[in-house]
């Protein structure tokens, strides 16, 4: 039998996403879910086990039972808001659940991880576009949970030699183009969905979160990457760990800024029904612009949009 990749919460948005790119490139590999977040049916076919990072005796036998070569690891919480509400909740899962996944793979020799970072553990940007050797001073606890894991892989790698990609997303959009998945958050809190949903009439209005930004039309601007894409990196990085090169940190964007109003008036466009605006107050902890320079995923991994946004 061949070894395995391991992706852990594969049964999430972009874990789903990269599952599916996994299988196209004929990858053996297996998903843990706790399927808090996540959905069966999203990785339909796979091989599933279901469990919780928390758990070590789950981990340990996950690893003993299984031959690993390398895991990619989505499994955290993700929601900005929450995290300022409860930051321990945040730190118990996106921390301390991966230090123990991390030891589990130094306890079975597995020295491979591609792990979901953030645009968020840039915090207010200095920069626009936002290079990798920007600052990183994050405004909420969930970029800072999702930093602390960076650094834990930096010293890991040091100390075990743990080698490790960190892609730093920025918005993460769209569906895989068989229809079968796509985003399905519970409750959802993306711009995206939650535009489509007053589109078709599943919500009263979509609520703008702050007018008054220092941005053309006063609303939030933000970088929007197709799932697909984000999902190919995750390849590309693979086969880097595999060429035996150094850890590295990429951002990965469109390179492109879109204002929420700007989103919103797509939707309008492309579904031709009236969408419902509603102003209200700033949502804290949100920086008034997000865009990623990706040059250095392009140029050292070769990694291509294939889903390029462009402004007409
Ligand atoms: N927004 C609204 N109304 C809504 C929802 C969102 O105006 O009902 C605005 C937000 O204020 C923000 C933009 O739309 O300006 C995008 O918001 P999302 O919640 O869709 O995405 P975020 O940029 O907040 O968050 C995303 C990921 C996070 C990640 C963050 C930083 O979902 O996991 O990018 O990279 F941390």
């Amino acid at each position: 039998f061949k070894v395995a990749v391991l992706v852990t919460g594969g049964a999430g948005y972009i874990g789903s996403h990269t599952v599916a790119e996994l299988v196209e490139k004929n990858e053996e590999v297996i998903v843990v879910d706790n399927l808090e977040k996540g959905h069966r049916d999203a990785v339909a076919g796979q091989k599933l086990i279901v469990g919780d990072l928390r758990d070590k005796e789950f981990l340990a036998k996950v690893f003993s039972e299984n031959d690993i070569e390398a895991v990619i690891h989505f499994a955290a919480y993700i929601e900005v808001g929450e995290s300022v509400q409860n930051p321990l909740k945040y730190y118990n899962n996106n921390v301390v659940a991966t230090l123990n996944l991390l030891t589990a793979m130094k306890d079975a020799g597995v020295d491979k991880i591609v792990f979901s970072s953030t645009a968020a553990t840039y915090g207010e940007p200095e920069n626009v576009p936002i290079l990798e050797t920007d600052r990183t001073f994050p405004t909420n606890p969930y970029g800072e949970t999702k930093l602390a894991v960076e650094k834990a892989l930096k010293w890991c790698d040091r100390a075990y030699g743990t080698k490790y990609v960190a892609l730093r997303y920025f918005n993460a959009s769209g569906a895989h183009e068989s229809g079968e998945i796509g985003e399905d958050h519970s409750p959802e809190s993306h711009l995206i969905p939650l535009i489509i949903q007053a589109a078709l009439g599943k919500r009263e209005s979509i609520k703008i979160f702050g007018n008054d930004y220092n941005t053309p039309d006063g609303t939030c601007i933000r970088d929007y990457i197709h799932v697909s894409d984000l999902a190919n990196a995750h390849y590309l990085a693979l086969q880097r760990l595999r060429e035996g090169k150094e850890s590295e940190i990429y951002n990965l964007g469109n390179g492109k800024g879109f204002s929420v109003k700007e989103v919103i008036d797509v939707v309008r466009k492309v579904t031709g029904r009236p969408i419902k605006v509603e102003d209200a107050p700033r949502r804290p902890g949100d920086p008034a612009i997000l865009v990623a320079s990706s040059d250095k995923i392009r140029k050292e991994l070769n990694w291509q949009p294939r889903m390029l946004i462009s402004k007409r």
